[in-house]
């Protein structure tokens, strides 16, 4: 089967609608840490950011083999989450809620459906995308359960904080308001976060 011809030329194409309307939406949650003065925050949206891009940039490889003329345009009707709000907290969810959908659902389907109609290497993206989705997932949980219940900067127990403007390190259950030695807000300091 011709790539062109198959259900996995389309799937290719929805996913790379997906990815870049992730991307967009995180760099709406990206604009809103930064007003918010949650520059430790912001800086792991961007990364996320950054991996969307790096994502919609494979499928487009992909969707390039299809042909050697330029493709005018590929027909694809799929649904997209719009449920966003500009609620800086709600959003977090929401973002988690979408990577599992990705991870757990959409992404493992591509990948059957590529591995059904010959396609190994399509297939392998696929899984590795659910893969990074899953740990998007994750991420999003955190700082949302984080933000939710106050333990942003503020722990049970001693931990080392540490100033991303300056580099400054100390140890203790909360966070300062402003950094000692640079002054920069509380939003300036590293949060704590499982990466796996
Ligand atoms: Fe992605
Ligand atoms: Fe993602």
């Amino acid at each position: 089967m011709k790539l062109i011809d198959s259900k996995t030329y389309k799937n290719l194409a929805k996913a790379y609608a997906g990815e870049c309307q992730a991307r967009t939406r995180y760099r709406f949650l990206h604009y809103a840490a930064t007003q918010q003065g949650y520059k430790a925050i912001a800086n792991i949206i961007k990364e996320i950011i950054l991996q969307e891009f790096h994502h919609a940039r494979m499928l487009y490889t992909f969707i390039q083999t299809a042909s050697d003329e330029p493709i005018a345009n590929i027909n694809i009707s799929s649904g997209y989450p719009f449920r966003q709000k500009w609620d800086f907290l709600e959003n977090f969810k929401f973002s988690a809620q979408d990577e599992n959908l990705e991870a757990t659902k959409i992404y493992p389907e591509y990948a059957k459906i590529a591995q059904e109609e010959g396609f190994k290497d399509i297939a392998g993206l696929f899984n590795n995308l659910a893969q990074v989705e899953s740990c998007h997932q994750s991420i999003f949980e955190q700082i949302y359960a984080q933000l939710s219940d106050g333990s942003l900067y503020k722990k049970p127990n001693k931990v080392k904080w540490k100033c991303l403007d300056c580099g400054y390190e100390a140890e203790s259950k909360q966070a300062w308001k402003q950094c000692p030695l640079c002054q920069a807000e509380q939003g300036a300091v590293a949060i704590k976060i499982q990466q796996d």
